[in-house]
């Protein structure tokens, strides 16, 4: 690790065809916004890129079902979901699109490398046609069943078994056109197809090497090289999409496919950044120099394109950098209340909690703190209404929030709102000191290892050890009989309130930002701060306010379900 310059972070491109739900948040976006702050709190050059993924059948469908044009559909939740992510306090370099002119003339540039190089070629195929609507179906409009586990499926993939496959092996299939239904016929067309299999051996090797990747992320990158790396289709019957960039006539009425374009995304958003922050050649520093760690975010199901795919794209254009790991996370499901077994986010199914509804209620740092308790690093995990609301309380506001507020107003009551002076330490002092500096190492290094879950619960720790602490040396006690001793106990508090400042703030931006009001420290997020976590404290003589609540606890009518059990 220790050779990289700078960091160059991705979250994956979310469908501009709805509203982004919590169970996206826990995944691909806010794991990767503690990340980047964390970094930035160590000083480190870094850049964090997202944006729309407008094209594809997904908006093309809503459009249908709607009885609008795609474009109205990508305004309309483009602006929707950049405001979430910014209401989330994700805070992205750039909220791109890919409906960008920039990103169609990168998408055809890369094309065009790659056809040069003859990664890209042409392909005689036979595709499922629907007579009835007279168009060649794309693999998202064909459903059936699964050849692997025989559950319902579309086109290429499971939803089920999360198995991939080519269209013509799914059983069963019918046009999934709305209006349509019919058994499609296959009929033979052309299509431009990218040479995987010319990537075998190099995707290998890079692979071989990855050992410290999750093994969900390698492990489902490694199933795809052990079948063999075929030609994948790249591009699709459809209007909407990149112009295939030939002047040929078997491209009429074809596009380039969705899953070519998006990912060179994030390489357009990173450029046009960079033109808007007047440092228009830095891209190219981003993605083509090796002191660049790349680093994408992403869900389970976009694996094989992160971890083959867009890096077989990026070695045939020859001069951009590959991932240094892909980050992918497991699904975050739905428990209701009265029901038997949780269930996927679901607009239509009634079960769905949208970003922007969830923060205009409960605020960002609830949010934020609960989905990362709850993250699905290793396994899904389930998002509910009760767990939330015995969470956020019991933890950020009873652990965290309880610990400042008890310190915070002791000392503006019984030492006029300053910090007293460290006086003589005991080794009780001493310990809970050295904890603050112990507690830095351990979120850090789980940080470095994206254990998110695990960096925030070691920080809340620090918490605890600061109740603990102040219940064993009573300062309510002492401040009357040894009151040398309460101004030490409040004194080492203070510097515990202080580190949890800074600790808190990749996490929870928002509650650190109101902390360090209160303590009068500057910035806790600025460039150097994660270093002087326990080695630079709150100065004796310091004056700091009378607290206000940190993290008001919840009742339990304020939160869905929570009240009914
Ligand atoms: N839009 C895709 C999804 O939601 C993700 C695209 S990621 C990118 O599954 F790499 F292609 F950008
Ligand atoms: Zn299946």
């Amino acid at each position: 690790m220790g050779t990289f310059e700078r960091t160059l972070v991705t979250s994956a491109l979310p469908y501009a065809n709805g509203r982004i739900h919590v169970g996206h948040l826990a995944g691909a976006y806010l794991p990767p916004d503690i990340y980047v702050r964390y970094l930035r709190m160590k000083g480190e050059e870094v850049v964090f890129i997202c944006g729309s993924d407008e094209h594809g059948v997904p908006i093309t469908l809503r459009a249908m079902e709607e009885g609008v044009g795609p474009q109205e559909i990508i305004d309309r939740f483009h602006t929707a979901n950049e405001a979430a992510f910014a209401a989330a306090e994700i805070d992205f370099d750039i909220y791109g699109r890919t409906s960008w002119p920039e990103h169609h003339e990168l998408t055809q540039a890369f094309f065009l490398k790659l056809l040069d190089g003859g990664y890209i070629e042409k392909q005689r195929i036979q595709q499922y046609y629907s007579e009835k609507v007279g168009m060649f179906l794309p693999d998202r409009y064909v459903e059936g069943v699964c050849p692997k586990c025989g559950g319902d499926a579309r086109g290429d993939q499971c939803d089920h078994c999360g198995t991939t496959y080519e269209v013509t092996e799914l059983r069963e299939p019918r046009s999934a056109v709305p209006g349509d239904g019919t058994t499609p016929v296959l009929k033979d067309t052309l299509h431009w197809f990218l040479r995987l299999d010319r990537f075998q051996e190099t995707l290998g090797d890079w692979l071989e090497g990855k050992t410290d990747w999750r093994p969900n992320t390698r492990g489902g990158a490694m199933s795809w090289l052990r079948e063999g790396l075929r030609s994948r289709c790249v591009t699709r019957d459809t209007e909407w999409g990149v112009r295939i960039p030939l002047d040929d006539p078997d491209a009429e009425g074809k596009r380039i496919y969705v899953w070519f374009d998006a990912p060179i995304g994030y390489v357009t958003n990173t450029k046009v950044w960079a033109e808007r922050s007047g440092r228009p050649e830095y891209w190219s520093t981003l993605w083509q120099d090796a002191g660049t760690r790349l680093i994408h975010f992403i869900g389970k199901d976009n694996i094989p394109f992160h971890a083959i795919i867009f890096p077989a794209m990026l070695l045939g254009q020859e001069t951009y950098i590959r991932p240094d790991v892909v980050v992918a996370n497991e699904y975050l499901n739905f428990m209701r209340a009265g029901r038997a077994a949780a269930e996927k986010f679901s607009k239509s199914r009634g079960a769905v909690i949208e970003v922007r509804e969830l923060v205009e209620t409960f605020g960002p740092d609830r949010l934020r703190y609960y989905l990362t308790a709850i993250a699905p690093e290793t396994a899904d995990s389930e998002f509910s209404w009760l767990d939330f609301f015995h969470r956020t309380n019991g933890e950020l506001a009873d652990v965290l929030g309880n610990f400042i507020h008890r310190t915070l107003s002791f000392g503006a009551k019984n030492l006029a709102g300053e910090v007293p002076p460290a006086g003589t330490l005991g080794e009780a002092d001493r310990a809970t000191l050295a904890a603050i500096a112990e507690t830095r190492e351990k979120v850090g290094g789980l940080l470095d290892r994206f254990q998110f879950r695990h960096a925030q619960a070691a920080m809340i720790d620090l918490a605890r050890v600061g109740n603990r602490y102040f219940d064993d040396r009573k300062p309510w006690v002492t401040r009357k009989q040894d009151p040398a001793q309460c101004a030490t106990t409040i004194h080492v508090c203070l510097q515990l309130a202080a580190g949890l400042a800074r600790l808190m703030a990749p996490f929870l931006p928002g509650g650190a930002g109101r902390l360090a009001a209160m303590l009068g420290i500057e910035g806790p997020q600025s460039p150097g701060s994660w270093a002087r976590i326990g080695e630079e404290g709150l100065p004796a003589g310091r004056r700091f306010e009378k607290p206000k609540i940190l993290f008001p606890k919840l009742e339990p009518g304020d939160v869905p379900e929570a009240s009914t059990d």
